[in-house]
């Protein structure tokens, strides 16, 4: 039983269903992909595979090593062993369960043989999971209990205290700060996600009601309430006042003091790092929320030699969070800052990114990665976060980057 994890969902489902094969005397051994080479494969009967779908239809960060890995391998080495895969996804991505149905194809070109057809979850589709449990039970000849993903947190009514502009004027979408008061005793980790059920304009229910949205959290419970950086999504349709559902419900609709439903989940592919190593904190726009969180448990932790790099606009209008980040700069938290901004040229119109800053500071960063620097990657995914990847491969190659990613020092919460 293997699996390929970003946030823990399919890594829970591959031990529930090891579990229950145990249980019906089935000898199972378990791996993660992201310590295992293909070659290894060739030492078992069957391989059940349980892989989600990270970036637009790309391998979990720590798996990358190996799809590499596979990709690379030629002929028939794997002709003998059978193959059930489960590929978990979300239907609102282009490529739906894209990792999965990737790894299948190449797992049959080396010669595997599929036990069943490839069984796609969407998010938390019972069916699907009814399907993989019967699939188990055939192939081992037993009977298995149902399983099911484990919610790992219940929703709770949150509400909202205030809501703050942080960059009028700016040609980028609105971006806002939304403060949030919870249930008492409620924590989280720096790095952590807040998953919003959302309201439509008028206050009722959204359809479907389960169609929770994410959002990196930017404060500590020692700040007393939970803080988001909610940029405003603008459509062209005229529903919802032209606002897209969730982050219209948080930065326009919901009246101050209305109930939010939230719960926290955990987010271990970008824990926070609260030891003595350098850390390299690298976003754009809304993604300084994820970073924030991890600069503040830093800076309660004493620990200093942070460097952030953090694309915007133009600074008149979009220096977003300034105080707090000058502030930490001239106290030492952050040793470096660079704001990068993309539309500040003398002509308006040159265009600088987060990601050609750090490639023209590659000195320096590989001497931060020399000292074991963990490297912080939080917003866009198109553009920023490809770019910053295309960087740490030119400046470590790829055995490094591929070395990074083992040792759990690149993480990520790109979208
Ligand atoms: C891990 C993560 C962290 C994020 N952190 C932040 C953050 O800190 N700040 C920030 O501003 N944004 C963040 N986002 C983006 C955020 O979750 C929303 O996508 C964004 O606010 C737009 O949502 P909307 O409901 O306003 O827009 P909508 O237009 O209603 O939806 C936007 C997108 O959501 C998809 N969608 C539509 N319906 C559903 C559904 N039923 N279920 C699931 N998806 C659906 C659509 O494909 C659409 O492209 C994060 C996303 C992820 C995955
Ligand atoms: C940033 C991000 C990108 C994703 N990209 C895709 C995708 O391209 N295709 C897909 O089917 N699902 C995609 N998903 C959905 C995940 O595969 C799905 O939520 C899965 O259950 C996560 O499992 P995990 O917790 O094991 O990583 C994405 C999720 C996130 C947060």
């Amino acid at each position: 039983m293997a699996y390929a994890s970003q946030s823990g969902q399919a890594e829970r489902l591959a031990l529930e269903s090891a579990r229950a094969l145990q249980q019906a005397s089935v000898a199972v051994d378990v791996q993660s992909l992201e310590q295992f080479d293909p070659a290894q494969l060739r030492q078992y009967a069957r391989a059940l595979i349980v892989a989600s779908t990270f970036g637009e239809g790309e391998a979990p960060d720590g798996t990358r090593r190996f799809a590499r890995l596979l990709q690379q391998t030629a002929g028939t080495p794997l002709a003998g062993l059978e193959v059930g895969m489960l590929a978990l996804g979300d239907r609102h991505y282009s490529e739906f369960c894209g990792f999965g149905h990737a790894l299948e194809r190449q797992l049959r070109a080396l010669g595997a043989t599929p036990l069943f057809p490839l069984i796609e979850v969407d998010k938390h589709d019972v069916q699907a999971l009814a399907d993989w449990s019967q699939a188990l039970a055939r192939c081992s000849g037993s009977a298995i209990d149902a399983i099911g993903v484990q919610e790992t947190a219940a929703y709770a009514d949150w509400r909202l205290t205030r809501r703050v502009l942080l960059n009028p004027g700016s040609v980028g979408g609105e971006l806002y700060e939304i403060a949030l008061a919870g249930p008492a005793g409620a924590i989280w980790e720096a790095g952590a996600i807040a998953e919003i059920i959302a309201c439509n304009a008028d206050g009722t229910d959204a359809q479907p009601v389960h169609a929770p949205r994410s959002y990196s959290i930017a404060s500590l419970p020692s700040d007393g309430e939970l803080q988001l950086l909610v940029r405003q999504e603008r459509h062209a349709g005229a529903s919802n006042e032209g606002r897209g559902l969730a982050s219209g419900w948080l930065t326009r609709f919901a009246p101050l003091g209305a109930t939010i439903r939230l719960r926290l989940q955990a987010n271990p592919a970008f824990a926070p790092a609260l030891a003595q190593v350098p850390c390299i904190y690298i976003g754009n726009g809304s993604g300084l929320a994820g970073l924030r969180s991890h600069l503040r448990a830093r800076q309660q932790a004493g620990l200093g030699r942070n460097w952030l790099l953090f694309g915007e606009r133009q600074q008149s209008v979009d220096s977003i969070c300034g105080a707090e980040l000058e502030g930490w700069l001239a106290d030492g938290h952050l040793a470096r800052l660079d704001r990068v901004l993309s539309r500040d040229g003398a002509d308006g119109v040159q265009r600088e990114y987060v990601q050609e800053r750090l490639r023209a500071c590659s000195g320096e960063l590989r001497d931060w990665l020399q000292q074991g620097a963990i490297v912080y990657v939080c917003g866009s995914l198109q553009g920023m976060a490809a770019g910053i990847d295309a960087v740490l491969q030119e400046v470590l190659g790829q055995a490094g980057l591929d070395a990074l990613l083992a040792a759990r020092r690149y993480r990520r919460d790109v979208y």
